[in-house]
């Protein structure tokens, strides 16, 4: 696998036999959950089944976008999108059209600046929504049309307008009644479990992202969670990290040194949070990018209140150089990084970090990753959605709802008169 997760240093906060015991029973669980019917309509992430879904169509109309817009505006919120923007944010190739991200926000800053960058530019528009009953996608779907009309016929807009939802659903009747191009959002696939489906697969394909390596990797990871009920590190996180939340660590950071996890750490957040944060019950995730958080968080993590735990997304290979030739005459006193390279530095200032951070009484679990592109990114998204799966059900939550969410909506929508 590209992908393995290190648990060596935990042996300070965990015994080895209630680690082993706790992982069985996790591995029990996993078992389930790949085994069983699934009669709630939420596991279809299990499988790449669904990924399947108009994969011809979903190339066809990348390859014409691609060739022919100036920008692609994504329109989505929480699970419809996070997934898609952490890649293309990490791997994007920069040829394509230029990436836009709309419907995930209420600010009018925001979207009248969005909607200034679009002008005098060839525009797609992927509509994401399950449902299509979330305010942000949906008004913003009605701000864009309205934009469109200005510069595009009916049938251009019909082109350039491709929409992502559940068969049965409005977005679906939109669709024919316009002549849209209608992706399927499989229905037994929540939001932030779509990674993998059109939700995921259709905007990185317009970035140009390899999307039959994503697919590899999600497909080893998920013949990794089969074959290897116990070893497999979904069940063994997900086994570590509840033990260690049961001993009272109910922080959990999710750190890389590479910038590139930035966009990946929200899903991550997502994830962990929608799934788990119920009952009063769930570890509440937070993210770091090191080194620059380091100085900023760096001294609670080292010293602070003793709640945290920290899992490492540690990547082997950077496939990137940057060495600092030396400058003796300057006299800046940095002489002693001269002729050494970036991917020195950053993997020292790492490994002193995990050290330090252990030393100070946070369990530190590492996930080591050969390089970033496609193929890690799908065994990721596998692994941390089985692990959360298999978490929320050791916690005894639900880890495919999201009631909680509906609260605020409540009041929200009666004061816009819904
Ligand atoms: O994971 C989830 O189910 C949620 O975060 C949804 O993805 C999010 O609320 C967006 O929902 P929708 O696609 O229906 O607009």
């Amino acid at each position: 696998m590209s992908v393995k997760l290190d648990l060596k240093r935990l042996e300070s906060f965990l015994q080895q036999e209630e680690l082993a015991a706790h992982t069985a029973k996790a591995a029990q669980i996993s078992r389930q959950l790949l085994a069983c019917e699934d009669t709630d309509g939420v596991l279809g992430w299990r499988t790449l089944k669904h990924s399947a879904l108009q994969l011809d169509l979903i190339r066809q109309k990348a390859q014409e976008i691609r060739r022919d817009a100036d920008a692609f505006v994504i329109v989505g919120v929480g699970g419809s999108n996070q997934a898609a923007r952490a890649m293309i944010e990490a791997l994007e190739d920069r040829d394509g059209p230029e990436i836009i991200y709309l419907g995930n926000t209420l600010s009018p800053y925001y979207i009248s600046h969005t909607l200034k960058k679009l002008e005098g530019k060839s525009v797609y528009i992927d509509i994401i929504a399950k449902n299509f009953e979330t305010l942000e996608p949906g008004s913003h779907f009605r701000i864009l049309r309205q934009w469109m009309k200005k510069y595009y016929t009916k049938d251009e807009m019909a082109k350039r307008i491709i929409v992502t939802g559940t068969i049965g659903s409005r977005l679906e009747e939109i669709a024919k009644e316009n002549g849209y191009t209608f992706l399927q959002f499989p229905v037994p696939v929540g939001g932030r479990y779509s990674a993998f489906t059109p939700v995921g697969l259709f905007p990185c394909a317009v970035a140009g992202l390899d999307i039959d390596a994503f697919l590899a990797g999600v497909q080893a990871a998920m013949d990794d969670c089969r074959n290897n009920a116990e070893e497999n590190p979904a069940v063994r996180y997900a086994a570590a990290r509840n033990l260690l939340y049961g001993k009272g660590f109910d922080i959990e950071m999710l750190a890389s040194f590479e910038p590139q996890y930035a966009f990946f750490a929200k899903w991550w957040i997502q994830l962990f949070g929608e799934s788990e944060g119920k009952e009063k019950l769930g570890v509440f995730p937070a993210a770091a990018i090191y080194s620059e958080d380091l100085h900023s968080m760096g001294q609670y993590m080292q010293d602070g209140r003793r709640a945290l735990m920290q899992t490492f997304l540690k990547v082997e290979d950077p496939k990137a150089s940057a060495v600092i030739e030396p400058d003796a005459a300057f006299g800046d006193r940095f002489d002693y990084l001269d002729n050494m390279d970036f991917a020195q530095i950053n993997k020292a200032a790492e490994q002193a970090t995990l050290i330090a951070h252990t030393k100070g009484g946070v369990p530190c679990m590492v996930f080591e990753i050969d390089q970033i592109n496609e193929k890690t990114f799908g065994e990721l998204y596998y692994y941390f959605m089985g692990a959360c799966a298999v978490s929320g059900k050791l916690m005894g939550v639900n880890p495919f709802d999201q009631e909680g969410v509906e609260e605020y909506k409540r009041s929200m929508f009666a004061a816009l008169g819904k």
